[in-house]
């Protein structure tokens, strides 16, 4: 009897230590919900690590650099064993990389690659495929034509990445003499503002004639619509954006906007929750596709496609996907 009982404190004890142990603790670190995609890859992410039976910490850094490394010290400390980070800034991300491998945490860079770090994995969408994308069907639309880009957030990675996009399009166009490149600027954040004041500074100008926007994402582009607005040109330039916002559905509806670009963020979520909860449990996940080199080495990578949205398509992408339901079809 009492052999039994000290069996039975034993096994519990068992239990304990290692029934509480296979719940894989993952902190998740975002940049911020500004733009309306992130809420949904933060839900998204959280819901499938919960269903892959960890737990999920999140922390919003509120595009503040140094408050995402303040996070990633607090969660490590409180002992997250894996690390999903959204980088405010793809450089200054680096230092979260390095504290986290001190204290024998793996980072996984969701959507934005962390640059000249040992960064363990890269889980996004192929930005460069997304620029060449918005480039490719603009310039169908408009072979010949003044163009002006509105680029991305400088820090931000991703910013860079479709420039190389558009121009692997353009810059041919470009060399034939069809296409001339009136403004090309990165912006200081992704906000309407800077979308408003890099168009209506070159529209402010004598004579400024435009044919198309290619913007960073769809909150530069309704920058760039009202812009356009003031100028009475909305409607005649094409343009293009990213993200498939709400908003940006019903400028395409509305002809103010040409096109956006959609990512697979059900598919990305998925992809980073069940490769942290793997590593967690001390396995490399198997469906890494790539190698991509962030500066200071090559690291495993996963690149899911993106989709164009235009007038014709919505139903069958957002609607039927279900990421836009009151799209202002009525
Ligand atoms: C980028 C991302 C875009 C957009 C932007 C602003 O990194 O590629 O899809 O959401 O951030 O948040």
């Amino acid at each position: 009897m009492k052999n039994l009982k000290s069996i039975f404190i034993f096994a519990f004890a068992l239990f304990f230590m290692f029934g509480c142990k296979q719940k894989p603790s993952i902190g998740l670190l975002m940049d911020s919900l500004q733009t309306e995609r992130w809420e949904k890859d933060m839900n998204l992410i959280e819901e499938n690590i919960k269903k892959l039976g960890g737990t999920c910490t999140v922390a919003i850094a509120n595009s503040d650099a140094e408050k995402q490394l303040e996070q990633a010290k607090e969660m490590i400390a409180n002992g997250v064993e894996v690390l999903i980070v959204v980088a405010v800034d793809s450089k200054k991300a680096c230092d979260i990389v390095t504290y986290a491998h001190q204290n024998y945490v793996p980072v996984i860079s969701y959507d934005r690659l962390i640059k000249n770090c040992m960064l363990d994995y890269y889980i996004a969408t192929d930005n460069i495929e997304i620029g060449e994308l918005q480039a490719n069907y603009l310039s169908r639309i408009k072979p010949q034509g003044k163009y002006g880009i509105v680029g991305g957030s400088m820090i931000d990675n991703n910013a860079h990445l479709l420039y190389l996009g558009q121009m692997n399009i353009l810059q041919p166009l470009v060399e034939k003499g069809d296409i001339e490149i009136v403004f090309s600027q990165y912006s200081d954040s992704w906000s309407l503002h800077e979308g408003y004041k890099i168009t209506n500074n070159y529209l402010n100008k004598d004579g400024a004639q435009l044919d198309a926007v290619i913007a960073g994402n769809d909150v530069l582009a309704a920058g760039v619509i009202s812009a356009l607005k003031e100028h009475h040109m909305e409607g005649k330039v094409l343009v293009a954006g990213q993200d498939a916002e709400m908003q940006a559905i019903r400028n395409i509806v509305a002809g103010n906007q040409t096109i956006t670009i959609s990512k697979p963020i059900e598919s990305m979520a998925f992809a980073a929750a069940n490769a942290a909860i793997k590593i967690a449990h001390g396995k490399a996940p198997s469906d890494m596709n790539l190698t991509i080199n962030n500066g200071k080495h090559l690291g495993p990578t996963i690149l899911l496609p993106a989709q164009v949205v235009h007038r014709e398509n919505i139903k069958m992408t957002v609607v039927s996907e279900g990421s836009i339901e009151d799209w202002g079809s009525k």
